[in-house]
């Protein structure tokens, strides 16, 4: 499956260029997973794309924690804990989407405020930690 970054914005951006990229590919997935709600497909498939989200948010936090790790972040427990947060969500969006249908009115509106989270996080918490982690590393944007 092809990524697409439809609703990537670039004033998401954090300047790490690997992080930028791992961030896009999350939105990509979460936009197809949001599409298969919205265009009343089968349960099945939602959920299919569904774990395509999840597998690909766990790797990118798993590489970020990393990143705060051996860069000696301070806040890292903090953040590692909103990741954390965000994962339970996937895991009741799942159980919701199996009790009630991806169409179901409490389905999207959690989408919804997931989808928002996103957002918050990479402009309000992971940009925090990016001069620290440049400083740190010795890496540049490139990276
Ligand atoms: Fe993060
Ligand atoms: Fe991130």
């Amino acid at each position: 499956m092809q990524s697409s970054q439809s609703s990537w914005k670039d004033d998401l951006s954090c300047g790490i260029k690997g992080i930028d990229h791992q961030h896009q590919e999350i939105f990509a997935r979460f936009d197809y997973f949001s599409e298969a709600c919205d265009d009343s497909a089968g349960g099945k498939e939602v959920l299919a794309l569904l774990e395509y989200l999840d597998n690909y948010t766990v790797v990118h936090f798993a590489e970020e924690e990393g990143i705060l790790e051996r860069s000696g972040y301070p806040e890292l427990g903090p953040h590692r804990k909103q990741h954390r947060k965000f994962l339970d969500e996937l895991a009741r969006l799942r159980v919701q989407i199996i009790d009630d249908g991806p169409a179901h009115s409490g389905v999207q509106a959690r989408k919804k405020g997931m989808r928002q989270w996103l957002v918050d996080h990479i402009v309000n918490v992971d940009s925090e930690y990016v001069a620290h982690v440049v400083g740190s590393l010795s890496i540049d944007g490139d990276q």
